[in-house]
């Protein structure tokens, strides 16, 4: 496949960290030193559904096509309103489309994903065209009282168009079953038969664990697929990784003994965005002017499952 279009909507709602102190025993000093946040973009009266079809939209008219032109859907979503249908069944009609749509959900790494699994239903043969899109409201999802994890967090939508080319090098998807450091249960509706025990619970995060898993698997994942690649690693022109944390970013830079000209980052304006993060920064840098074609950009995130998604694109627009 090859990337043809990209899009993206955020909330008007900004929160800056001043604003955060307002209601909870933070600082912006502490904000930004431990994640390099400012200020993120968080849902207030928007639906996520129109935030996700405003980003299909700008995607495919950034592709020269129209809704009628795609063959497939997926969309990357962790959470939302609807439990059912999904998110790419509303998109769907939001956008006037006609084709079958599915969700998937592999956490933060959703969009890597999506994007895989539109490689290979191109190269089956049974998409020529396919929306990819990746929308989150993870501020939805965690306790605004607990300083340790709302301030982590926004919310968005990123979008990309592919369709048939060889521009997907190669990539890598990795799960390993690790619940217990990132989860976020609810409860569903009661029957007269439930006899366990069972509870609602803001999302639980144990951020060290977290912070070393995404350095220590996002830095073997790159290294692998440059190796499968036969890269070096100054080859790559844009390093895009999930925009968790400028810590996290600075120390899979450090890894690779490249300088911060590789890995463009807007965690500072947006936050955490879960899948739609790695889409929104690509997003940014197609519209800047900054990709150019031939540029090999090598996209990189992590999140609960424990999963990992890496891949290596050339730039063809
Ligand atoms: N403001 C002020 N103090 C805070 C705070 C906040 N918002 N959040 C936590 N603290 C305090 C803690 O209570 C703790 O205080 P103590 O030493 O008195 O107990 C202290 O700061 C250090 O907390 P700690 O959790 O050890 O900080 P940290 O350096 O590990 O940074 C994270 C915390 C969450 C920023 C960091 O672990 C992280 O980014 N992890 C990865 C998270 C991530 O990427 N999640 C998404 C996965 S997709």
């Amino acid at each position: 496949m090859k990337i043809i279009g990209t899009g993206r909507a955020n909330p008007a709602k900004i929160v800056t960290n001043a604003m955060l102190e307002e209601f909870l025993d933070t600082s912006d000093e502490w904000i930004r030193e431990r994640t390099g946040m400012t200020e993120r973009h968080v849902i207030s009266n928007e639906k996520l559904e129109d935030l996700a079809a405003e980003a299909a939209r700008k995607a495919i008219e950034d592709a020269g096509i129209t809704p009628e032109d795609i063959d497939y859907i997926i969309c990357s979503n962790v959470v939302n309103e609807y439990i059912t249908p999904g998110l790419s069944c509303i998109i769907q009609g939001a956008i006037g489309a006609k084709c079958a749509c599915v969700d998937v959900n592999a956490a933060c790494s959703g969009f890597i994903y999506a994007l895989d699994m539109a490689d290979d239903r191109i190269k089956s043969g049974k998409a020529k065209t396919i929306l990819v899109v990746a929308a989150e409201e993870p501020t939805r999802m965690v306790d605004w009282k607990d300083r340790s994890i709302c301030v982590l967090f926004g919310d968005g939508a990123g979008a990309a168009v592919v369709t048939e080319g060889d521009a997907l090098i190669c990539s890598r998807l990795t799960t390993v079953s690790k619940t217990e450091c990132l989860h976020y249960v609810r409860t569903l509706e009661p029957t007269p038969y439930i006899t366990k025990q069972e509870e609602s619970k803001p999302m639980f995060m144990n951020g060290r664990e977290v912070f070393k898993t995404a350095v220590l698997s996002s830095s073997r994942d790159i290294r692998t697929l440059l190796d499968k690649a036969g890269l070096q690693p100054g080859d790559i022109k844009y390093y895009i990784l999930h925009q968790a944390n400028m810590r996290i970013i600075e120390s899979i830079c450090g890894q690779l003994k490249l300088d911060m000209s590789h890995f463009p980052t807007n965690v500072a304006h947006y936050g955490n965005t879960s899948s739609a993060s790695v889409a929104i920064l690509l997003d940014e840098l197609n519209r800047d002017g900054k990709l150019h074609k031939g540029d090999k950009l090598l996209l990189s995130a992590f999140g609960a499952g424990f999963t990992t998604g890496a891949c290596i694109i050339e730039w063809t627009k």
